[in-house]
């Protein structure tokens, strides 16, 4: 079931959006060589708590911290350790969100650990850009596939690939909630979007072939061929007047 927020509602989620973003740009400014991803772990962490608002993806289906963290061929869901160290030149993709009086913020970005290759900087860019032209496509009366089909098209008209395994969801009072919002699809495809949706969009690119594998963990997600992968998400809200980003500051 796809359930449509009231304003009051989207005013709450904002300010759980508005934290997840506050700790995921904190984060973004502490990646640097030598630090572990237990470090940025835990400053997500103390920035959540500080703000009034619980980890969200902490014990959720068991995950055992605040935010996940996966760098160069990690895709998604890479656990944080004191033992995981960041060099110079790792791409550091974190995901976390918060959540705040009963609703959910999700978001995620791709962090340069100092001076990256061309490639992977190209890589990140291309991304990030895609997450814009998904957004972008979300209008109320038109369709989940205007989404997915502007992510897909946008990256592998740059020779990447989207990842098919994992896709963004609805957030609400439940971090995943209907509907499905894949990175890949047709235009006008799948169900109508609708004023007071929220939705997590979060395309996840590989620079080689969009196959996965997960570790024996049991979470981290690597691409199959080895090669790197960035991630970006925001949590939005579908308007009368368009898409509202509402993973910002
Ligand atoms: N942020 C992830 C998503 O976007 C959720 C991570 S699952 C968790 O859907 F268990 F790590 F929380
Ligand atoms: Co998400």
């Amino acid at each position: 079931m796809i359930v449509l927020k009231t304003g009051r509602e989207l005013k709450i989620m904002r300010e759980a959006c508005r934290i997840s973003a506050g700790a995921l740009q904190l984060v973004g400014k502490a990646v640097e060589p030598g630090v572990t991803t237990a470090q940025l772990d835990k400053i997500a962490e103390d920035y959540i708590l500080s703000q009034g608002a619980v980890p969200n993806f902490k014990n959720y289906e068991g995950y055992p911290a605040t935010a996940c963290i996966s760098i160069n061929n990690e895709v998604i869901h890479g656990i944080p350790s004191e033992k995981r160290v960041i060099k110079q030149g790792d791409i550091v993709s974190v995901d976390l969100g918060a959540k705040f009086e009963g609703y959910h913020g999700d978001n995620a970005a791709t962090f340069a650990c100092g001076e990256v290759s061309a490639e992977a900087k190209r890589l990140m860019d291309t991304t990030r850009e895609s997450l814009y032209e998904g957004i972008n496509a979300a209008r109320a009366g038109g369709r989940i596939g205007d989404i997915s089909h502007a992510v897909q098209e946008y990256v592998e008209a740059r020779g990447y690939s989207v990842v098919r395994q994992f896709v963004g969801h609805g957030v609400g009072t439940s971090l995943h909630e209907a509907p499905e919002v894949p990175n890949f699809g047709t235009a006008g495809r799948g169900i109508r979007l609708l004023p007071g949706m929220t939705l997590a969009i979060e395309p996840m690119v590989n620079l080689g072939k969009p196959g996965v594998r997960v570790l024996p963990d049991g979470w981290t997600v690597l691409t199959q061929d080895g090669s790197l992968s960035a991630h970006f998400e925001h949590t939005i809200a579908i308007t009368a007047d368009g898409p509202q980003i509402m993973t910002v500051l």
